[in-house]
């Protein structure tokens, strides 16, 4: 099938299924393109707990599907490709976290929500890369155990210098591929170009940057920006709405390995026929959706 008479069946099985279509900013461009809404993980999980369809076909990764299915039990989640994981997300167990507790019981546990569900539920609350800053801020705790980025955990501790903060070690594999030595061959060749950063890349890239958010944010800040260059550090699918929403402005990758394998997974065949034979279906098993749905509520009770 032709990507037209694609894009087609997708509108048609939307609207008789009354389905909505949400994509992450990392997804490729003609993903982009059929979703209802695009944006960061924060967004996104805010979109699909707040819209009325009970059909969300989620364009993204593994543990984004899972929290819009916690947020929303009720609903049909589905998720195109259901090996679309993320390497982040498993670098920590529920296992592991419990141990930290027993180490460490004094402290709450901030969890990014590139995380399984399984670990959501044994923490306190749960942060997105666009308000880690805020809910480590404004946790009522001073002692806080960061999970499972240390690239996030290291910038929010920069930004939170009064809190006690011990990271966990994981990373993101795409965004660790900047190097310093990246951003200053870039500013060397784009000398009028500002750096905007995600907060997964490694600290000493994060200390280069002009500017560090989230995907929204970045995408946010080069809209509202006077000037018109910029140098981009994180995934490249993020140049589909910057040159979209800009087209007088010129971005520049910072690394030509700025691909996720596996938000590129999903394409407009799997979309198809996630609408057509509703699937992949998103289940959670009902104690897990307990205790993450608690963390998660927190997060968005914080703002
Ligand atoms: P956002 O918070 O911008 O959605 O980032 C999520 C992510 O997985 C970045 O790699």
């Amino acid at each position: 099938m032709n990507i037209e008479a694609l894009k087609n069946e997708i509108y048609k099985l939307k609207r008789e299924k009354n389905a909505l279509i949400v994509a992450h900013n990392y997804q490729i461009d003609e993903v982009q393109e059929i979703a209802d809404f695009v944006g960061d993980s924060f967004y996104l999980s805010k979109v699909c707990a707040e819209r009325p369809e009970e059909v969300i076909v989620f364009c993204g990764v593994h543990f984004m599907a899972e929290s819009a299915k916690i947020l929303s039990p009720h609903k049909k989640v589905l998720l195109p490709e259901i090996d679309a994981g993320c390497p982040l997300a498993d670098m920590v167990t529920a296992e592991d976290v419990e141990n930290l507790k027993k180490k460490y019981p004094d402290y709450s546990i901030v969890c990014y929500i590139n995380s399984p569900a399984s670990v959501k539920a044994k923490s306190d609350v749960i942060c997105t890369s666009s308000n880690a800053v805020k809910i480590v801020r404004e946790f009522p705790n001073d002692k806080i155990i960061f999970l499972p980025d240390k690239n996030l955990g290291s910038f929010v501790r920069k930004q939170v210098p009064e809190k006690d903060i011990i990271l966990w070690e994981g990373f993101c594999i795409t965004h660790y591929k900047i190097k310093k030595e990246d951003v200053e061959k870039a500013k060397s060749l784009h000398p009028n170009a500002l750096v905007l950063v995600h907060p997964e890349c490694r600290p000493e890239v994060v200390e280069l940057a002009d500017f560090v958010g989230s995907t929204k944010q970045i995408i946010d800040f080069a809209t509202a920006s006077k000037e018109k260059e910029f140098i981009i550090g994180t995934e490249m699918g993020v140049l589909y709405s910057l040159k979209k929403l800009n087209p007088d402005k010129k971005f520049y990758i910072l690394h030509p390995g700025m691909i996720c394998p596996n938000m590129k997974k999903n394409t407009l065949q799997s979309v198809r026929d996630a609408l057509l034979y509703e699937r992949y279906q998103i289940e959670v098993e009902e104690e897990i959706m307990q205790g993450a749905k608690r963390a998660l509520a927190k997060m968005l009770e914080m703002g």
